[in-house]
């Protein structure tokens, strides 16, 4: 008698696991994707961007900080992919080392070479090319 119910019950639990198997496991799976963890680089290069470039180019690097009114000509679009393929990574840190005028832009754009690392410059670059929009 005991073996018959074991039976039952084993046959029960190979029929559910024959129905809910595999696939509502991957239907499950699929929708989220987990984010991409950033590095610590990057993540160094964030928190420097947050605190010195955002109130002139904004969150998103768009040119909207709360401080771009003020400024003529504005902060361009960093986050540009256009923009982004006609710079070098040179390019960019040399512009952020030496400021507008260091580089005939704006001299608007204060120059960082004193106040930052060239590693924490090399981070900052490193966040700037993360900032595209796909
Ligand atoms: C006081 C406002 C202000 C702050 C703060 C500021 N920028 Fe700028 N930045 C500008 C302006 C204005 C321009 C556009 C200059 C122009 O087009 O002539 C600019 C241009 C740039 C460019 C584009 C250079 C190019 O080749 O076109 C880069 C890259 C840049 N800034 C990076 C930074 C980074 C990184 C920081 C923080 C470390 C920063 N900026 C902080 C105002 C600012």
């Amino acid at each position: 008698m005991k073996t018959m119910r074991l039976g039952v019950v084993l046959a029960g639990t190979l029929l559910l696991g024959a129905c809910s198997g595999k696939p509502a496991g991957k239907a499950a799976a699929a929708p989220a994707p987990p984010p991409k963890p950033m590095s610590y680089e990057l993540r160094l290069g964030r928190a420097t961007f947050q605190h010195y470039c955002q109130t002139c180019h904004g969150e998103t690097g768009a040119g909207d900080g709360f401080n771009a009114f003020n400024l003529d000509p504005k902060p361009r679009d960093l986050s540009d992919p256009a923009f982004q393929k006609k710079k070098t990574d040179a390019d960019l840190a040399d512009a952020i080392q030496r400021g507008g005028a260091g580089v005939g832009l704006s001299a608007m754009m204060p120059p960082w070479g004193r106040t930052l690392s060239k590693e924490q410059v090399e981070q900052v670059v490193l966040y700037l090319r993360s900032l595209p929009k796909h």
